[in-house]
């Protein structure tokens, strides 16, 4: 049975369209619209180029399809808006069913996990008029049974509040979140938001006292300014930056501190008391909140099994919206091994697009050699290699590399790449091997979810990759979960001592990253990556 699962974005507030393919209960594609179409969460689009590739990487066609599945069940028109748009793009439309957003947000995030019973908290901006959804999930054979424990509205939504402060700063929500997370920790938490959202551990629910920081009643596009100024600024004295990014003065970085302690506060009261109230040890989360790995850290200190969908946020719908369908319809679906389930390229294809780009290279036996060579030289690498990431982290194969025992790299990579701004951390990618003597109490995070307090001797090690407040968002790499990876950094620790790697994602400041071998070499030559290994191909600037 082939489960086409989507997220369309066509609702007001909807983006990060996305396809995801499970052929007989096995994930077999998953691709964001954004990757292929090269605008940035695609607001408004359909994902007919993603539900292209998927069908492409099975090597199937429409007509194999045996439903289609989205999220936006609340939305009736959403289902003839689908089909008008399959028959539009390929002149047949399998049929269609709808699902609940916050459902698909649980079942992606269960049905990935492997769990067989877990607490499944879904917690994002709004979808289906839900902005918060708690429930159990259990396996039953293999359909999965849920039972909903609490549900809030955009009123108590932790997204739109974290959205909210993040245009307040000067950065677009849904993609500036991360940029108030890494200010937080140069700031201190002065003010006192809970007025605004807490949970309240006596009725078990979230309540908003005040929801005058927001102009609710008017607000139907998550890009649009709906933040009250005027309120904001009598609450916490702080006036909003004129020159955002660069006209930050300590105020602002303590504002963003504040916003992500009440924000912290908050999410963590909720998931206590659920933890608590239902006695599971089994947590999974998902919702684009739960992409916040400063908040998730907290988590990691618990006695219980904590698994974080890598693609949480809107984008990963897709995936939760074919697997809830599966796990209802008694189609027992494998968990995700990992999240390279985008599209590769044979040598043919990557030769091809180097020569019609008429730019010079080399064809190497064993990229992972030369390429430790050159991040061990203090070289940037752009690391092009297998399967596209699903989700919006870059985990070795569509990345941006660098050597993270220079503590200046940082600096680095930002004059020469990302343009970013200073306060933002890069991650490191660690050898799983290595980390089990690093003094971490979890090494096995494979996904980026979560950020972690390094240690000492660790921090030593990876200086260029430890962020100002001693902490980093680590990505252990093994040869089980990512073989291509994890062999370019065995030679890393051949011949740097440690397999470690700065890792961030390859693309330019405010583009998709790349999924295909030309939209890396346009990346490598409008940019400082001094040298591109594209599959088993090597390209070199003339001037390095
Ligand atoms: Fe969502």
């Amino acid at each position: 049975m082939n489960i086409l699962g989507i997220h369309a974005a066509y609702t007001s507030r909807s983006h990060d369209p996305s396809a995801c393919l499970i052929q007989n209960g096995k994930v077999i594609a998953a691709i964001e619209e954004e990757r292929l179409n090269r605008i940035k969460t695609s607001t408004s689009l359909f994902p007919e180029r993603a539900i292209r590739a998927c069908i492409a990487m099975a090597n199937i066609s429409i007509h194999e399809i045996d439903v289609v599945v989205a999220d936006g069940s609340t939305y009736p028109p959403l289902k003839d808006k689908i089909n008008r748009s399959l028959v539009d793009s390929f002149g047949y439309s399998p049929p269609i069913e709808l699902t609940h957003h916050a459902y698909a947000h649980c079942a992606g995030s269960f049905v990935s996990s492997g769990f067989d019973e877990a607490l499944v908290v879904s917690v994002d901006g709004v979808g289906d008029q839900v902005a918060t959804l708690i429930c159990t999930a259990k396996k039953l054979g293999s359909s999965v049974e849920y039972k909903e424990l609490y549900r809030g509205d955009i009123t108590t939504s932790l997204g739109v509040y974290y959205s909210v402060f993040t245009n307040y700063l000067g950065f677009r929500s849904i993609e500036g979140e991360y940029k108030v997370m890494g200010m937080a920790a140069y700031g201190s938490s002065k003010h006192d938001l809970s007025n605004l959202l807490e949970f309240n551990p006596a009725t078990g629910e979230l309540v908003c006292k005040n929801n005058q920081f927001i102009d609710l009643e008017n607000y139907t596009s998550v890009f649009e300014p709906s933040y009250k100024e005027k309120f904001i600024e009598s609450l916490t004295g702080v006036r909003r930056p004129v020159y955002f990014s660069n006209g930050f003065q300590q105020e602002h970085f303590d504002l963003a501190a504040s916003v992500q302690f009440q924000f912290q506060k908050t999410y963590l009261d909720l998931i206590s008391y659920f933890l608590k109230k239902t006695g599971l040890k089994k947590l999974c989360l998902s919702g684009g909140c739960s992409l916040n790995c400063l908040a998730n850290k907290e988590l990691l200190g618990k006695p219980i099994d904590v698994y974080v969908m890598p693609a949480a946020s809107d984008r990963g719908l897709s995936m939760g919206a074919a697997m809830y369908m599966a796990s209802q319809t008694s189609q027992s679906v494998s968990p995700v091994q990992n999240m390279y389930l985008g599209r590769s390229f044979e040598p043919a294809e990557i030769k091809k697009s180097l020569d019609i780009c008429g730019v010079s290279y080399t064809e190497l036996s064993d990229p992972t050699i030369g390429c430790a060579s050159a991040i061990a030289e203090g070289k940037v690498v752009g690391w092009f290699q297998g399967r596209s990431e699903f989700g919006p982290r870059a985990l070795g194969h569509r990345s941006i590399l660098a050597n993270p025992q220079a503590a200046e790299m940082k600096d680095i990579l930002n004059a020469k790449i990302k343009f970013r701004e200073s306060y933002r951390p890069f991650a490191p990618a660690i050898l799983e091997s290595e980390l089990n003597d690093s003094g971490l109490d979890n090494t096995h995070l494979p996904y980026m979810t979560f950020t972690v307090d390094v240690p000492s001797d660790l921090a030593r090690k990876i200086p260029g990759a430890v962020h100002f407040d001693g902490t980093a968002r680590v990505q252990s790499v093994s040869h089980d979960n990512s073989p291509l990876f994890a062999g370019l950094l065995d030679q890393v620790q051949h011949q740097n001592g440690f397999g470690a790697v700065i890792n961030t994602s390859f693309n330019l400041a405010g583009e998709p990253i790349v999924d295909s071998p030309h939209d890396a070499i346009r990346t490598f030559y409008s940019s400082g990556i001094d040298t591109l290994y594209l599959g088993n191909f090597k390209l070199e600037k003339s001037c390095s």
